[in-house]
């Protein structure tokens, strides 16, 4: 599949096996990079973006947030996107963008050269669990969510997947699916690359921004559980606020609304009510079966 695939780098198509970065690069050496993720579908006038403005935005927003000056507007990037969707025939799957450092850092801690920007479009693959309904098990994790004092968190920078990375690792050796994380204030953040949302007395709760990704899917699942008339709210949540919770759901990119069955020893009707209407009016989105929302699902055309 590889052989075939193009990638768009720095303003021109390359094939997928020659997009690679020196070892000693600034951001494999010091982890420097930022990247975004976001889902292609298949609409009935072609393949469109699951809100690919919200998730441009938010590569500028991680870009400045490392002080890293991309050499691309957001309408640019926006087109080569379309362009690299359409050059590889890519129907249901994901396009992923990588702003970086390539340039070699033996000793320099501040890179000297303009950051180069990659975009692959890469169709489904199993791995990828896309728009699954299965419930997961979840359990908190022995890592503490990095502090927003030490790095920013609102950045999508790889070097914070170091957390998420060794999370995942601590749930998975424990037999669960999703670790979920405490702030170092002992408050409930975000799974690896997950927003935990709860539904307490038909309440969907969600901890606040400022110590956790500004997920688009957090976003989106907020903006739509108000326009269905839940109340929402954005505040800070507890350990035992989850204990004591009706229902438990996750929310990324992949899975935009993913119940939950476990939490450490307890067990969850999974779905519960509320967590299956939200899975249903979404999927309805996804499936471009609500005009109301055919803003999200972004037409891309060259
Ligand atoms: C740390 C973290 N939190 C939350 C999310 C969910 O964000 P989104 O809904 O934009 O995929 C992700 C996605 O990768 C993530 O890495």
């Amino acid at each position: 599949m590889k052989d075939k695939k193009q990638v768009w780098l720095n303003g021109k198509f390359i094939p997928w096996v020659s997009a690679t970065v020196p070892i000693l690069s600034h951001s494999f050496s010091r982890a420097s990079a930022i990247f975004e993720i976001f889902r292609i579908h298949t609409g009935p006038e072609g393949p469109a973006a699951f809100r690919m403005d919200a998730h441009l935005n938010r590569l500028l927003n991680s870009a400045g947030l490392l002080e890293m000056e991309l050499c691309y507007s957001v309408e640019t990037i926006a087109e080569a996107v379309a362009e690299t969707v359409i050059r590889n025939d890519v129907g249901r799957g994901v396009v992923k963008i990588m702003a970086y450092w390539g340039e070699e850092a033996v000793i320099r801690l501040l890179p000297q050269s303009k950051p180069d920007l990659a975009i692959f479009a890469i169709p489904e693959m199993p791995e990828m669990n896309l728009d699954s309904r299965e419930p997961v098990k979840t359990c908190i994790s022995k890592w503490r969510k990095i502090d927003p004092q030490t790095v920013p968190v609102s950045a999508k920078a790889c070097s914070n997947y170091l957390n998420a990375y060794l999370t995942r690792k601590d749930a998975v050796s424990r037999g669960f699916d999703i670790g979920i994380m405490l702030g170092t204030d002992g408050l409930v953040t975000e799974g690896s690359a997950e927003s935990v949302f709860i539904v307490k007395d038909s309440i969907v709760k969600i901890p606040p921004l400022g110590r956790v990704l500004p997920g688009i899917s957090r976003m989106s699942v907020l903006e739509m559980a108000k326009s269905m008339g839940f109340v929402t709210a954005e505040e800070p949540l507890s350990l035992s606020d989850i204990y004591g919770a009706d229902e438990i759901f996750l929310s990324h990119t992949g899975v935009k609304v993913e119940p939950v069955k476990q939490f450490e020893d307890k067990h969850l009707v999974a779905p519960g009510p509320v967590t299956r209407r939200l899975m249903e009016q979404m999927a309805n989105i996804l499936a471009f079966q609500d005009e109301s929302y055919m803003q999200w699902m972004q037409k891309l055309s060259v």
